[in-house]
């Protein structure tokens, strides 16, 4: 499968969003990655339902919400609502996962699980098959600009292994200092989905910059 691209709105120029979602929707990438943070799961506050708005209103691409918040459940049908296409949950904040899960799919939209650095990749052994989006942070979730763990590597074969074994057809992706320096690496170990915020809004030439991603 080609490498999906998601590059992640944190990193725009939150005073002009209406530009970068147009080079978005240009450019070759595949995904709208977007951060919700609650200052309660993570030592950070990004944005919240009125700017997701905003953004859906210019992306004609598929919203990939990463919620880093407590609570996720109550706030399942109001993504929905919003247009995101994929919505991922924290491991770590869920109680009931696979209730979480199948009420995510029941809103229609995709289900994802994020799983922090610490967290090892076995906790989803009898959840796999439930799951459509694995989200293996390579940076701890709070703040755009980190720099890329390398245990990740290790993360994305050990659960390239157990997507395999059961059977399941959740996609990989990796989240956090995703640069041209461990992209191809990652596709290699079994990465199918790469997030990219800092790398690509960063660069001199952002479209150039996902081409790059998109062409490994
Ligand atoms: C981190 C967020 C990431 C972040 C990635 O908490 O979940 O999606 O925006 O940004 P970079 O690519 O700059 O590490
Ligand atoms: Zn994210």
């Amino acid at each position: 499968m080609n490498t999906l691209i998601a590059p992640s709105v944190l990193a725009a120029d939150f005073a002009n969003l209406q530009k970068d979602s147009e080079m978005l929707n240009k450019s070759q990438a595949d995904w709208f990655h977007i951060d919700i943070m609650d200052g309660v799961f993570v030592p950070n506050i990004s944005f919240g339902m009125p700017v997701l708005k905003a953004i859906a209103k210019h992306a004609t691409k598929p919203l990939d919400v990463h919620l880093m918040i407590v609570n996720p459940d109550q706030y399942i049908e109001t993504f929905a609502a919003l247009g995101s296409a994929v919505l991922t949950v924290h491991y770590e904040a869920c109680d009931h996962l696979h209730r979480t899960l199948q009420k995510i799919k029941s809103c229609g939209m995709k289900a994802g699980v994020a799983l922090n650095p610490h967290t090892p990749i076995s906790v989803l052994e009898s959840i796999i098959k439930d799951i459509d989006v694995v989200c293996i942070m390579s940076v701890n979730p709070g703040f755009g600009g980190q720099s890329f763990i390398e245990e990740t590597y290790t993360k994305v074969r050990a659960l390239k292994a157990l997507i395999t074994e059961k059977g399941s057809t959740a996609l990989i992706e990796i989240d956090g200092g995703v640069t041209n320096k461990n992209a191809k690496q990652l596709v290699d170990a079994g990465a199918d989905v790469l997030v990219a915020g800092s790398y690509v809004f960063g660069a001199e030439d952002p479209m150039k910059t996902i081409e790059g991603l998109k062409s490994l």
